[in-house]
């Protein structure tokens, strides 16, 4: 190529969709040499036709990666251990996966020597910011193309007709199946499903919808009773009371957790949450198994921690999810967040016995080295080490305040 110059080079975070697709010959019509990356964090995909595709569609190379070990060791198990909950319900599936996914595509430019990354993120939501941050994060000269944000390419497809159109003219193949009228993102964790006619909050998610989990009222009448065993905070062992079922690689274990998760209807939520570039959104979204693990974790650190411990460290959790939600994750602030995290976990150790039914997850008990739990002094049948004559003044020091409050208060009304 002594004549031509040297190429652009971009890798593209491919998905085999016809969004992504048509983004790949768009770029091919711009001048690029375009590699394609897809993460495999599990979801269900036809990893080797989508590679075809792209090869097919004119890509130079197409990189496929297995992620999902770290996705559950390195971006999971962290947030199991931070109670994970943005807006105190969203469990996070795919803000979690989003810098998994950067970060492998950001060694694969690195590999490349590409200049640039694209993606189809669109330019409303929270994955355009979480791709980017993470990838100026990693890569401090990489430039980034998003077609969607780029007024010569969303004049030119301005919906889903555009985009058939284009695909017909340059012979991309189209998809075979009709389209779900909403958008999915799917992964290990969870599957979300937003737009389309779920954009109406008042709209019921159709039945049809759900594919991760049972319907609560059609899961089974027998509940799954599952042990799980928790080291500094994080889950090692698996056990399924009834068979004897036992798991404690991290990825066996998660996968397990939506299984039993999944059979019974566990982890379904249907929210608006606030996007950080600053509109509204409904979502619906299913994560079984994070679901079991999050309950018995939360479990697990009330019987462990000191009381005004976990105070702090539930101000760290809040931190901690508005980092991940927001793109934050490679940021120093959201380092910092998880190893105070990781420290307040020394002691989070135990086992939590969970009985998942019918869409819930009930504990049962649980049960700890470490636990602050002193049976003798809570009981009400032993005096233990505790006099019981000293509450009352530590009830009328508390009542001081309130006492002199309402007093002021009275006198100020009796007075009109
Ligand atoms: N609203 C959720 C979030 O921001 C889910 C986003 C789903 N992404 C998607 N491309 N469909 O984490």
């Amino acid at each position: 190529m002594s004549a031509e110059v040297e190429k652009k080079k971009v890798v593209l975070a491919y998905s085999g969709g016809l969004d992504t697709s048509c983004i790949l010959v768009w770029l091919l019509e711009n001048g690029y040499d375009v590699v394609t990356f897809l993460a495999d964090v599990g979801q269900s995909e036809d990893f080797e036709a989508a590679r075809a595709k792209a090869a097919i569609l004119g890509a130079s190379k197409m990189v496929i990666q297995d992620v999902k070990t770290e996705f559950v060791e390195e971006f999971i198990w962290p947030s199991i251990r931070a109670n994970g909950l943005y807006e105190d319900r969203y469990p996070m599936g795919t803000a979690l996966a989003r810098p998994c996914i950067a970060r492998a595509m950001i060694k694969v430019a690195k590999e490349e020597g590409a200049k640039y990354v694209a993606h189809g993120a669109t330019g409303k939501g929270n994955d355009q910011i979480r791709f980017e941050l993470s990838a100026y994060a990693l890569h401090s000269t990489i430039e980034v193309i998003s077609p969607w944000r780029l007024p010569e390419f969303y004049t030119r497809f301005k919906g889903r007709n555009d985009l058939f159109e284009y695909a017909k003219e340059k012979g991309i193949p189209l998809p075979v199946t009709q389209k779900d009228p909403w958008s999915i993102d799917a992964n290990l964790m969870h599957i979300s499903y937003e737009s389309g006619i779920l954009e109406d909050p008042q709209t019921h998610a159709p039945k049809k919808l759900y594919v991760m989990t049972t319907h609560p009222e059609d899961a089974p009448d027998v509940p799954t009773v599952l042990e799980i065993e928790f080291q500094k905070g994080l889950p090692v062992k698996v056990v399924n009371k009834d068979d004897g079922t036992t798991k404690t690689k991290a990825l066996d274990l998660f996968i397990y957790c939506n299984e039993i998760g999944g059979k019974h209807g566990v982890g379904r939520i249907d929210i608006v949450e606030n996007r950080f570039i600053g509109m509204k959104s409904r979502g619906i979204y299913e994560t079984p198994g994070g679901t079991i693990l999050l309950s018995a974790h939360m479990d697990l650190e009330v019987f462990t921690l000191d009381r005004e411990l976990r105070k702090i460290k539930r101000k760290l959790d809040a931190e901690f999810a508005e980092q991940v939600y927001r793109g934050f994750w490679f940021s120093p602030e959201a380092e910092y967040t998880r190893r105070c995290i990781a420290l307040s976990q020394d002691h989070v150790d135990g086992t939590v016995t969970v009985k998942v039914y019918k869409g819930g997850v009930y504990i049962l008990g649980r049960a700890s080295p470490h636990s602050l739990y002193n049976a003798e002094l809570v009981s009400m049948n032993v005096q233990g080490d505790y006099e019981p004559t000293d509450a009352g003044g530590f009830i009328k020091i508390n009542a001081l305040r309130i006492r002199e409050y309402q007093r002021l208060r009275a006198s100020e009304t009796s007075g009109k």
